[in-house]
């Protein structure tokens, strides 16, 4: 599909979510807090393993590109008390779980995890297995910024079972490392890789962003030799999402640099292909991974997701989210935590939980959240399928569906009751998603769709 064909579809100004949830989080309300969360807990099965997130709100550096929820700090203080309070989270979420209640999958994400001395990295995985203990086929997976670790860290992590890695990159220019305020060296990235590999580590992922400032085809076509000589097993390939409104850091960053709508598809493209020409499997919007790569299997095998850290594998149901500002999913709706870590450790040590803002599923939530993720995962719909899942209630799609064809035209492709978007059309799968959203999402929060 050509730039003008996207332009007229309105690709290049859409503002919209993500979906790495329907409804996305900017609907959930304070309606929903602490006895809400204590009711989903409470009723999870324990015949279904759980998957838990922590989530590590502290950095040494602070990129100015970041759009995650995380604060500087210099000092380790901060970090060892944030780590007793969400202790004193998971004893607390563990007085409530059911008996035997087992967890399938660990993420730590951020935030830089690794900030954590080996000590404490053994003191939270200690606390965390005692609170839920593993499941079979248990995968542990962290968030890993390569300057911010050491052998020691590595070591640590490893005896806390650690078995996958995902390593932010973003781009190895130097002037497009300076202006997004995050410097990172090639070698910095190859010791960091091979620590892990070292470690036993197998399955790793690496970070790419396109549509940074002063970013050109050369220069990611650069980043891109060096992230293949890594020999990742994942990629991730983000668009840069410039959101200074939410994250005050970014007006660090100077608009004039960044490319133009054209140039900034332009670098997609060409990193999509690079990626593909190199061996990997494209998943979803913006993941490659190599074709014996589990998430490359579930994609062959239809059992692809994707949830709040993105495509995944995991197919537990329930997510547990702990820490400041991390978001739980359980079968009757969405949970998240208090953002700032004051107002999170003030809710922790006055005995409540700490979730905040939420969102209990309607019928018509459930129905749209399974279309939003097939199309994100997919690129197509079956009507059949839905109606099997959904009974009636998949008929009330129909003017969505209309207006989707109606729009979309020949960039879609309707047949036998299967709604699917060609592979030359497939950036348009969020505008797509995004027709199907009844949530009141306002569009000026988002990033860019392209
Ligand atoms: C928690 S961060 C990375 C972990 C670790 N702290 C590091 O820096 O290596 C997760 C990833 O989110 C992505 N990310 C952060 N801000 C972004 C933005 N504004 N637009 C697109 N991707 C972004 C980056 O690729 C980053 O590696
Ligand atoms: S990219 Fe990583 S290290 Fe940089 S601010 Fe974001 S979370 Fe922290």
């Amino acid at each position: 599909m050509n730039n003008d064909q996207l332009r007229a579809l309105g690709f290049f100004d859409a503002r919209i979510p993500r979906y790495t949830s329907y409804p996305p989080a900017t609907v959930f309300s304070h309606s929903f807090g602490a006895p809400f969360q204590s009711d989903c807990i409470t009723s999870l099965d324990p015949a279904e393993p759980v998957s838990v997130y922590v989530h590590i709100p502290f950095c040494e550096r602070l990129c100015w590109f970041c759009a995650c929820r995380t604060q500087g700090t210099k000092t380790l203080q901060s970090v060892e008390n944030y780590i007793d309070t969400v202790i004193d989270e998971l004893k607390m979420i563990a007085g409530l779980l059911p008996e035997g209640v087992t967890m399938g999958r660990l993420h730590w994400g951020g935030g830089t995890p690794t900030i954590l001395p080996p000590a404490a990295i053994a003191r939270l995985a200690a606390a965390i297995y005692a609170a839920f203990p593993k499941a079979e086929d248990f995968e542990f997976s962290v968030e890993i910024d390569p300057t911010m670790v050491d052998q020691p860290k590595i070591d640590a992590l490893a005896a806390a079972s650690m078995s996958r890695a995902s390593i932010g990159i973003q781009d190895f220019a130097e002037d497009v490392q300076k202006a997004i305020g995050r410097e990172q060296s090639f070698a910095a990235t190859k010791a960091c890789v091979d620590m892990l590999r070292k470690a036993g580590i197998h399955s790793l992922n690496t970070d790419l962003v396109y549509g940074l400032p002063h970013q050109t085809l050369d220069k990611i076509s650069a980043s891109i030799d060096n992230v293949i000589a890594l020999d990742p097993d994942r990629v991730a390939l983000f668009g840069y999402a410039h959101v200074p409104h939410m994250s005050k850091r970014q007006r660090l960053i100077d608009v004039d640099t960044l490319p133009g709508d054209e140039a900034r598809f332009a670098l997609s493209e060409l990193a999509t292909r690079r990626f593909v020409e190199a061996g990997l499997s494209p998943i979803g919007i913006d993941h490659f991974a190599k074709p014996q790569d589990t998430l490359a299997i579930a994609e062959r095998t239809g059992h692809l997701r994707r949830n709040f850290q993105g495509y995944t594998v995991d197919t537990c149901e329930t997510l547990i989210g702990i820490g400041a500002s991390s978001i739980s999913q359980f079968k009757e709706g969405f949970m998240q935590n208090a953002s700032a870590t004051s107002a999170y450790t003030q809710r922790i040590r006055s005995g409540t939980l700490a979730g905040f803002r939420g969102h209990r599923h309607s019928a018509d939530d459930l129905l749209r959240k399974r279309v939003v993720e097939s199309i994100m995962c997919y690129f197509r719909l079956d009507l059949s399928a839905l109606r099997q899942e959904f009974g009636s209630l998949a008929d009330t799609l129909a003017a969505d569906h209309r207006a989707v064809a109606e729009r979309f035209g020949s960039a879609v492709d309707w047949r036998s009751e299967v709604l699917s978007i060609p592979s030359n059309g497939r950036q348009l799968a969020r505008l797509v998603a995004n027709m199907y959203d009844h949530s009141t999402v306002a569009s000026g929060q988002y990033s860019k769709a392209s």
